[in-house]
């Protein structure tokens, strides 16, 4: 069966690199991977020119925290978290192109040179600035290191740099009352010398891009405009630390890049390291320098300054020095945060997740407990795309045991053991296909149109809930064609139900695909026919078989949810 093949596009899909300090939890998922496995799975499928990269963030101080709070060395800390994300997103059926970490040589060299280039167009400056520093421990403490109460809201805990509640980004000097993270004691300000990137000088290009982006999200255009539009300041790119990339300047060899300098870089890199194993170490170029190539951020909403102001303002201001210019994004999807229903004494409370709480959802133990497919479902149903939304046990048994098996692998299901049942396995091709086959194809076409704007535009939850509408419009076919009827009567009738049937089973599992990669694989295995896009079958099969099918997914059992609430349950009241 001839499928059309697009591949006129070329994506670059990134994830924000997650820090190498601890396990992934199901708010890490929903915000940066997931979707981005999602979308890049269907554009792979859609014959599009695709790169997906990832990797951890190695450097700064939530490792140093991490480090210092465990008594190892950092080198340990991110050695042990690299291997253990990696293995479990790979568990998870996040698909990589590569999984790369900031902690290599190359990364090291990509960072020094995206600063000589800043430093040769003219926005690096060197200032004296003010930081705290702990009078009891003898040093400067970064950011992280430091709490207080936030300038802009009020929050309590906010931490140096950035608020976790509202968002905001400010020095560690403009908390009020801040205090050492390490030892609770007070903090006072003191001056040291950093190196800055001069923002400002990009303002005006800044604006007139962000201006041109019809396509992004209003949260993230709203956000970025309304910051510059409010000023944007010169920012420090060094800092008062020993862990992370060493700067290439005299007086500097006590401190490192600032952590967020780098992390972005790490995109670059790990595309680079993808070239060198695919054993083409130039044709990175191809994903970064050429105009067309469509550069495509999934991150959580916490990283948007980063990625949609300070990122491309280096990116701009590398491209001058007579060198292939990088592009700039084509798209920051900034997904809104994901929190926790915790049952306490039957009551189900929204709590916001907290790792040192132990209070959330981590996924390597998840997985321990169901397949990778029924989470990735749920999950999907439920990304922050456009809101905050609660996890919610309860409502993960819903949507598997109602949406995945009743609604989809039910139609799976019925449609495969009827043809074995009835029809030794196979449904051949009708004479002339019935008025209702014509209406039910007619409908799935409109349906996978729909799906494929939605997932185009980066909104892979909108998509599903088109699958599901699949998953209605075909059970709807069955039930009114009633083979079960048919075949006692007019045998013929039945064998054109079933082989419509399975034109709408191969497009379901198709767009099923990029959520349930693994139950789709297996299906291939006990179904034979074109798992494809209705609209791309140049003509229909001649005939569609089964054999030995299975039911695709198990359902989710009230004890295991019993078990998975009260895990919550007790690390939020423990
Ligand atoms: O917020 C975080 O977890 C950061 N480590 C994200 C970095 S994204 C990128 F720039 F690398
Ligand atoms: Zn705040």
């Amino acid at each position: 069966m001839s499928e059309r093949a697009v591949r006129n596009e070329r994506y670059l899909v990134t994830s924000a690199l997650p820090y190498a300090n601890g396990p992934l939890h199901i708010g890490h998922m929903a915000g940066a991977y997931l979707p981005a496995d999602v979308y890049v799975r269907y554009l792979r499928m859609r014959g599009e020119d695709v790169v997906f990269v990832g990797g951890t963030d190695e450097h700064g101080v939530p490792i140093t925290l991490t480090a210092e709070r465990e008594d190892k060395e950092p080198q340990e800390v991110v050695d042990y978290w690299y291997a253990h994300m990696k293995e479990t997103f790979s568990r998870f059926g996040i698909s990589f192109d590569n999984f790369s970490r900031t902690s290599t040589p190359l990364h090291a060299k990509n960072t020094q040179l995206f600063y000589q280039k800043l430093k040769e167009g003219g926005y690096i400056s060197e200032a004296e600035s003010k930081q705290m520093y702990s009078p009891t421990e003898g040093r400067f403490l970064p950011d992280r290191y430091v709490e207080g109460t936030c300038p802009v809201c009020g929050y309590k805990e906010a931490r140096g740099d950035q608020c976790d509640n509202c968002g905001s980004w400010y020095e560690a000097y403009e908390l009020i009352e801040p205090h050492s993270k390490i030892t609770g004691g007070p903090v006072e300000v003191r001056e040291t010398t950093h190196l800055y990137l001069d923002l400002p000088k990009f303002s005006d290009r800044l604006r007139a891009w962000v201006a041109q982006q019809d396509h992004w999200r209003d949260s993230v255009k709203n956000f970025v405009l309304g910051m510059i539009g409010g000023g944007l300041e010169k920012r420090p790119i060094t800092r008062d630390i020993l862990w992370g990339v060493p700067i290439p300047e005299p007086g500097f060899e006590d401190k490192r890049f600032y952590v967020w300098f780098d992390a972005p870089i790490g995109y670059v890199s790990s595309t680079m390291e993808w070239a060198e194993f695919a054993g083409d170490p130039d044709c990175w170029r191809r994903y970064w320098q050429e105009p067309e190539t469509r550069l495509v951020h999934f991150i959580g909403k916490d990283n948007t300054v980063f990625h949609a102001v300070v990122w491309p303002a280096m990116l701009m201001g590398t491209g001058e020095s007579g060198e292939e210019p990088f592009i700039l994004p084509h798209d920051v999807l900034a997904n809104e945060f994901m929190n926790l229903e915790v049952v306490i004494n039957g009551v189900p409370r929204a709590m916001q997740m907290s790792t040192s709480r132990n209070l959330a959802v981590w996924l390597h133990e998840a997985l321990d407990d169901f397949p990778a497919d029924l989470l990735r479902f749920y999950l999907a149903s439920i990304l922050p795309e456009t809101n905050d939304v609660n996890f919610s046990w309860r409502e993960f048994q819903e949507r598997v045991n109602s949406d995945l098996i009743g609604n989809l692998g039910n139609y799976i299901n019925r449609t495969l053991s009827f043809m074995e049942r009835y029809f030794d396995g196979k449904a051949t091709h009708p004479k002339e296909p019935s008025e209702s086959t014509r209406e039910a194809l007619a409908d799935f076409r409109e349906l996978e149109q729909r799906y494929e704007a939605r997932m185009r535009a980066g909104r892979p939850r909108d998509a599903l809930g088109e699958l599901l509408a699949m998953g209605r419009r075909a059970n709807r076919f069955f039930d009114s064609e009633a083979p079960w009827q048919s075949r006692k009567v007019d045998p013929d009738e039945a064998r054109e139900t079933l082989y419509t049937c399975s034109v709408l089973l191969g497009s379901i599992a198709y767009h099923a695909a990029p959520f349930v990669p693994e139950a789709v694989e297996r299906l291939g295995r006990f179904f034979s026919g074109p798992i494809a896009h209705i609209s791309d079958l140049e003509a229909l099969p001649d005939a569609y078989s089964a054999k030995n099918a299975k039911p695709l997914f198990r359902r989710v059992e009230d004890a295991e949810i019993e078990a998975a609430e009260k895990r919550l349950s007790d690390a939020a009241e423990g």
